[in-house]
């Protein structure tokens, strides 16, 4: 199971010691929430950010763009240095066009989210063209939020979807990650959790203690 802390729960004032902070705690992956304040409410960080940062640290940077029209956005987070592309599927009028063009890229990783109401039946084709699947385990637009508990069952669907036909498909979930469910996340088949506010940047035990936390609940 790898952990990505989600940045946007970091101090955008230390950014830099903030990745250097995680890196050296031993998180797996950083995971960047990109918010246009129309697919979601919410307004974050733009690629001039990444970039700012990428020499901290050389972990994967992974960009989740909860924006309209992500095909505007897909080269200028690459150019920043994000190693892996994710894109929502609700998003997106041509899917696998888009997927395939994350993919025109050298070395860059895909990824496909969907939004707690969309179903994982959908996701039958796009299984053939993505590195990774990202079950949305809160609506998507802030850190800090309930798990939604029935998104279990989505990700067991989506398990037996990809073992059935023998794909190297990852599953990620991504919001209200906590030393609680992560047992019951990695049950389901979940490969990859995302983690802000009530786990990786939980309290004060610092991000050491609470990537330990989470992996030994598992
Ligand atoms: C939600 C974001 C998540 C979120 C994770 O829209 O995509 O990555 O920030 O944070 P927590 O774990 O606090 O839900
Ligand atoms: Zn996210």
């Amino acid at each position: 199971m790898l952990i990505a802390p989600s940045m946007i729960c970091a101090d955008f004032a230390k950014m830099g010691a903030e990745i250097k902070a995680l890196d050296e705690a031993g998180a797996d992956f950083l995971h960047w929430d990109v918010m246009d304040g129309q697919f979601v409410p919410n307004l974050t960080l733009g690629s001039q950010l990444i970039e700012c940062v990428r020499p901290y640290s050389e972990l994967l940077f992974a960009a989740h763009l909860m924006v309209l029209d992500p095909d505007r956005h897909v080269e200028p987070f690459i150019l920043a240095g994000c190693g892996r592309i994710t894109v929502h599927y609700e998003a997106c009028g041509q899917i696998v066009r888009t997927v395939g063009l994350i993919r025109t890229f050298e070395d860059v990783k895909t990824g496909v989210a969907v939004n707690p109401g969309t179903p994982v039946a959908l996701l039958d084709c796009v299984l053939d063209f993505t590195d990774v699947v990202t079950i949305m385990t809160v609506n998507p637009g802030y850190a800090g939020q309930t798990f939604l508990d029935p998104m279990l069952r989505k990700i067991e669907q989506l398990r037996r979807m990809i073992d059935a036909r023998g794909l190297p498909t990852l599953i990620e979930t991504d919001g209200g990650l906590c030393v609680e469910n992560i047992a019951a996340i990695a049950a389901a088949g979940a490969d990859i959790v995302v983690g802000g506010g009530s786990s990786v940047f939980a309290n004060g035990h610092g991000y050491r203690a609470n990537l330990e936390a989470l992996r030994s609940a598992l």
